[in-house]
């Protein structure tokens, strides 16, 4: 038997990365719900005041339970450190934030999660940080948006809404290089899916409310990078106060412990559920890394090991009977977000019906007739079953 953590399984890691971290002898890890901590005389306060990233020093600084949950999350992406943050735009905006200056220019994709777009859209342009916007699909395009001041490449794979991917490991070759530093946002993969880091990736983030918590319970972030890297994100961190609270951080710990088995049973679902989709007479198109009719399958089956839990596709007719499809269904909850336990479907040209219209809305690509499936636990039957009934009933004119 190997008992070097470095050799352990996904499996086990999610159950012991963290140990030897405490001396507690619990066997659940404790909550520290503490905002300060004492010191036990002056040389050990000496030390919590200027130590970066003390544990147990100031709750905004640290936590211990940060510490156990970072340890498992870095652990499964394969990076010396991880640090967490109170939510997924405070993971991304924070590290952003802490590696740009004024004058210093960012290469984006066209397509990223909407509050990250408009970090680079709106955001950044206020404090002299311009992006530059491309295709993720395309390296060359992206080799060719690179400026001498070209500090990051922020990448998202995959990415909303047409599940399209991007190599990682050609741009972060051709980045390393120009010494240009690289973010991955592994929100949609999981770092069993994924794994950026191995693939040259510098910094990686997630909306850890999605798989990694796994129970649309919470809100959270990560950061995972090196110890030089995560120090410098720790500075604009604690100075931003994007903090994960200790109650948080714990069910996060606790979602994490189950994140092996719900990857895997996921990552079957939504593959059984996609292929299934592809035959159905009212569905347009699907779109799914793990589907041979993906149009960058050769790449999924390179950088990724599952497809995740995302399907988008389309259903045949517009936007009100996809909005009667939506509607009918019972086991698919309608509402945002994406990979936990429960399944959610979201009919993305309802979420903007609010402020654009159908022209503005197609130029943005966003098609009247498409949904984002979060594939969650349910028996991949019974979700099967929902579908077709709500499909039938939406769609009566296309059944057979
Ligand atoms: C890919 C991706 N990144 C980041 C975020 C932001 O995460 P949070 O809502 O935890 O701030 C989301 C949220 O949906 C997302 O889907």
């Amino acid at each position: 038997m190997n008992d070097d953590p470095h050799d352990w399984h996904a499996d086990t890691r999610v159950l012991h990365g963290d140990s030897g971290l405490s001396d507690d002898t619990s066997v659940v890890a404790p909550i520290h719900y503490s905002a300060t901590f004492r010191a036990r005389d002056a040389g050990e306060f000496a030390d919590m005041a200027t130590r970066a990233r003390h544990p147990a020093y100031y709750t905004r600084y640290g936590n211990p339970v940060h510490e156990r949950v970072a340890a498992i999350i870095a652990g499964l992406e394969g990076t010396e450190t991880a640090l967490l943050t109170a939510s997924g735009m405070g993971a991304i905006s924070t590290t952003v934030l802490a590696l740009v200056s004024a004058g210093d220019h960012v290469v984006a994709q066209t397509r990223h999660y909407m509050s990250t777009a408009k970090l680079f859209d709106e955001v950044l342009p206020r404090f002299g940080v311009q992006a530059t916007l491309v295709e993720q699909s395309d390296v060359e395009a992206l080799r060719a948006a690179i400026r001498p001041n070209t500090k990051l490449i922020m990448l998202e794979t995959p990415a909303n809404p047409t599940l399209v991917l991007t190599d990682l490991q050609a741009v972060a070759a051709m980045a390393r290089e120009r010494g240009i530093l690289t973010i991955v946002d592994n929100t949609f993969a999981s770092p069993l899916n994924q794994q950026p880091h191995a693939l040259g990736i510098d910094i990686v983030v997630h909306s850890a409310t999605k798989l990694l918590g796994g129970h649309h319970d919470i809100t959270a972030g990560a950061v995972c990078c090196s110890n030089a890297l995560a120090e410098k994100i720790w500075r604009m961190h604690i100075t931003l106060g994007a903090v994960l609270s200790p109650m948080d951080a714990w069910l996060l710990l606790r979602g994490l412990r189950t994140l092996a088995v719900r990857i895997e049973r996921i990552n079957a679902s939504a593959l059984a559920l996609a292929r299934w989709l592809e035959q159905q007479p009212q569905v347009e198109r699907v779109h799914y890394p793990g589907l041979e009719s993906h149009p960058q399958h050769a790449l999924a089956q390179r950088q990724m090991k599952g497809g995740g839990p995302v399907i988008a596709f389309a259903v045949r007719g517009g936007f009100e009977a996809t909005s009667r499809f939506v509607g009918a269904l019972h086991l698919a909850t309608h509402a945002v977000s994406l990979g936990g336990v429960e399944s959610l479907i979201v009919h993305t040209a309802a979420m903007w019906s609010g402020t654009m219209n159908e022209a503005q809305m197609k130029a943005a690509g966003i098609p009247p007739n498409f949904v984002r499936y979060s594939v969650g636990l349910e028996h991949p039957d019974d979700l099967k079953k929902d579908l077709a009934r709500a499909l039938a009933q939406a769609l009566p004119e296309h059944t057979r």
